[in-house]
């Protein structure tokens, strides 16, 4: 498996995408020290200064469309198992791929997928960790923009991690994961994942394009959607932003 590595670069993931469309290949990571032009979810940007850790992996799964939704879930699950065994603490999970540590955002995850004829040809997952930055700085820059809810960053745990074995303990965690994935066993992922949620059990907020809906975070469904109970009404939310209300 192949890895390149830049000093600085606009975005991994648009150098991930750009490479997965010239030759496929299985598992290539794409790693930066700085991202002049990171992108996080929905259109918004990702500040990414030295000191973190920014990376773009290409992947050509097995598993079919309806488990798409699932993978950046199952990836964060991933990221977490990594901090939990490197860091010694158990970040909590945002819905739908966030790491927290104290309900302030440490790391996120983009998936980009490309489909063929309505299989997946490949896919794209960036990682993005606050490993040591400055989260008052980036914060500054932040503030006002939608989703933000503060940052947090792995140093400020005091412990004496490097890098490159955060990222490659969380390689292996992706690699067991993608592999329960192909074989369809999900259960386990969705159990783990809820132990470690911030979100289910919380009254949540979100806008979507049928208006705004409010109620009670139930569970997540096979596929990874959020299901939430208004008083008269169940939804399921297959992506987006929510707010924890409580
Ligand atoms: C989010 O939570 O909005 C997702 C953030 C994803 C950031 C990572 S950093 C590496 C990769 N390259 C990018 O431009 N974005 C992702």
């Amino acid at each position: 498996k192949k890895a390149y590595y830049f000093d600085s670069i606009d975005s991994t993931q648009n150098q991930a995408l750009k490479m997965s469309e010239e030759s496929v290949n299985d598992g290539t990571i794409i790693i930066a020290a700085k991202q002049t032009g990171g992108k996080g979810r929905l259109g918004r940007k990702w500040i990414s200064p030295k000191g973190g850790i920014w990376f773009s992996i290409i992947l050509q799964p097995k598993f079919d469309i309806s488990i798409t939704t699932l993978f950046p879930i199952a990836s964060s699950l991933a990221l977490s198992y990594a901090i939990e065994k490197t860091f010694k603490i158990s970040p909590e999970l945002k819905w739908p791929n966030d790491l927290t540590i104290k309900g302030k955002k440490v790391a996120g995850m983009l998936v980009d997928v490309s489909l063929e004829s309505n299989k997946i040809e490949s896919l794209v997952l960036g990682v993005g960790i606050n490993f040591d930055v400055d989260t008052k700085q980036i914060e500054k820059t932040l503030k006002g923009t939608s989703n933000f809810y503060g940052v947090a960053s792995l140093n400020e745990q005091k412990m004496k991690v490097k890098p490159k074995v955060l990222i490659q303990t969380f390689l292996v965690e992706l690699e067991k994961i993608y592999e329960l994935l192909n074989s369809k066993q999900t259960k386990n992922i969705i159990a783990e994942w809820t132990k470690r949620s911030s979100t289910i059990g919380k009254k949540v907020e979100l806008n979507t394009v049928e208006g705004k809906i409010k109620g009670d975070a139930i569970k997540i469904d096979d596929d990874g959607a959020l299901i939430v109970s208004e008083k008269n009404k169940i939804s399921k939310i297959i992506a987006g932003d929510i707010i924890h209300l409580s």
